[in-house]
């Protein structure tokens, strides 16, 4: 169907994922490779709503020098592409599991974003986003994009589509947050990483969920992972718990969530029923490797297995 729906993903990524039973430091791996992935947050999130029927405007980022694995990504999903091409690379991620299922991350750095690119991205964004109704902003900053210039794009980007949903992590999270996006979601690590305390149990997250309420964000949630998800506004909260899954990966269960959120409320469903159909895809997510809806069928039998709570 058609949405006025878009994706961002400044720092995307290819993930190269492989199998090398103990990893030896220092010495000569063996890996069997496993995919080599055009990966990203916002590519991921895209992937999720491109499996709902939504078509939608992918951008950010990338490298010229191998822009190609995005390309076949893009035109097998169907989405518009407005990614600006830059000079360099884009980074790869190794994610390395060994026999013990233990993964280690060896996250490259990739291209650098000049002063004039990062103009040029803000110009054409703010162009082309006021055709958007809702935008996904995900991930972190490359290099070369400041904390505070990311702030003042993500507050010119409000004022012509209100309708952010921001998902980033560490520094990048406490500057996007200062331009109080529509809604949120870290999972309880980035909550305490925000507010600078632990947050052990259900009230103190929400209370924490509650601040940034009352500074200007309109939806919170936080995600728990296998313990499901909390979803506070100023008026209603709502607990959302999955049934206990097989799991196979959990990477991209966030993605899998922001993508099930986008589709409920771009759906007009009630913020309960969008958190209940965001957990189905989040937790069919886990139990596969990768992310994306491979049988819609099991999303809807998902459903009624999903316990929801006032909050
Ligand atoms: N083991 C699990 N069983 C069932 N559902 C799960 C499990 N892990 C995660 N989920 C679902 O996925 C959602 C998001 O997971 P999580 O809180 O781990 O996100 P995250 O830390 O942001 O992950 P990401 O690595 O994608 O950024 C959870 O709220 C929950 O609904
Ligand atoms: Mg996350």
């Amino acid at each position: 169907m058609a949405y006025r729906v878009a994706t961002i993903t400044l720092n995307p990524a290819y993930d190269l994922l492989g199998f090398c039973p103990k990893v030896e430091l220092g010495d000569v791996n063996l890996v069997q490779t496993n995919a080599l992935l055009a990966a990203g947050k916002g590519i991921n999130v895209a992937k999720v709503l491109t499996d709902l029927d939504v078509k939608l405007t992918v951008g950010g980022f990338l490298g010229k020098e191998n822009r190609d694995g995005f390309d076949l990504l893009f035109e097998s999903l169907g989405v518009i592409d407005k990614f600006q091409t830059i000079e360099g690379q884009t980074r790869i991620n190794v994610k390395l599991t060994e026999q013990n299922s233990e993964v280690t991350d060896l996250n490259f750095s990739g291209f650098t974003v000049s002063d004039q690119d990062w103009q040029k991205f803000v110009t054409s964004s703010l162009e082309w986003l006021k055709d958007i109704d809702m935008v996904a902003i995900s991930g972190s900053l490359p290099a070369g994009v400041s904390f505070s210039n990311f702030t003042k794009w993500m507050e010119q980007v409000k004022k012509i589509c209100p309708k952010i949903v921001f998902d980033s992590s560490r520094e990048a999270l406490v500057a996007g947050l200062k331009a109080n996006p529509w809604l949120i979601k870290p999972n309880d690590k980035e909550l305490e990483m925000w507010v600078g305390r632990k947050l052990p149990t259900l009230p103190e997250i929400k209370a924490a969920a509650m601040e940034l309420i009352n500074g200007g964000v309109e939806n919170v949630v936080i995600s728990l992972g296998s313990k499901g998800a909390l979803w506070v506004t100023k008026n209603e909260a709502w607990l959302a718990k999955p049934p206990k899954c097989k799991v196979i990966s959990t990477v991209g269960a966030g993605d899998s969530m922001v993508g099930g959120l986008m589709y409920g409320l771009l759906t007009n469903q009630s913020i309960k029923d969008t958190l209940i159909f965001a957990s189905s895809v989040a937790a069919l997510s886990v139990e596969q490797a990768g992310v994306g809806i491979s049988d819609r069928q099991a999303v809807n039998n998902m459903l009624e297995k999903i316990e929801i709570i006032a909050g």
